[in-house]
């Protein structure tokens, strides 16, 4: 069976004719093109395919796409203003908090998240808004301070 679904993603509209037992990340990379979000388990244990809904962080593997009809969808590709890198990319960067990558977007996203409910983060703060994202490369203490380098520019503290 399959629906026609109007998919809000980054700001623009997507109509799109969908099987109705489709996760939102399989329609998001493959329907769209919007290969940003990644699938590692495919079974809400590795956050790679975390992006938000309406501002909050769902491991999008494990989301029926049909069900993100009506709600705004913000994936990796929504961070960056034009050419420039959304801060959190930009730190990530500087501190040598992506090897492979894998892991990155969905980093990112929760990231995000985080920051928008809590601009002045705590270390176990970060550690626990990104306590659903796995990677097996950098040991995180790289990406916990891209996290808390973006806090600190984007509030001046960053506690
Ligand atoms: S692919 Fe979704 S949580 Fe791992
Ligand atoms: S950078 Fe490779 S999994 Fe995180």
């Amino acid at each position: 069976m399959s629906d026609l679904v109007n998919l809000q993603v980054n700001g623009v509209a997507y109509p799109v004719q969908i099987a109705t037992d489709r996760n939102l990340s399989g329609v998001l990379r493959d329907e769209l093109g919007l290969t940003g979000t990644k699938e590692g388990c495919d079974d809400c244990e590795c956050g790679a395919c975390m992006v938000l809904l309406d501002g909050q962080p769902v491991n999008s593997c494990s989301y029926l796409a049909v069900q993100a009809q009506g709600r705004e969808i913000t994936t990796v590709e929504g961070l960056a203003d034009g050419d420039e890198l959304h801060p959190l990319q930009r730190n990530i960067l500087a501190t040598g908090g992506v090897q492979c990558g894998f892991c990155t977007p969905g980093m990112l996203m929760s990231a995000e998240a985080l920051l928008e409910r809590n601009p002045d983060p705590t270390d176990e703060e970060i550690r626990i808004g990104l306590s659903g994202n796995l990677c097996r490369c950098t040991g995180y203490a790289r990406i916990l301070a891209a996290v808390k380098a973006t806090a600190v520019e984007l509030n001046g503290s960053g506690a």
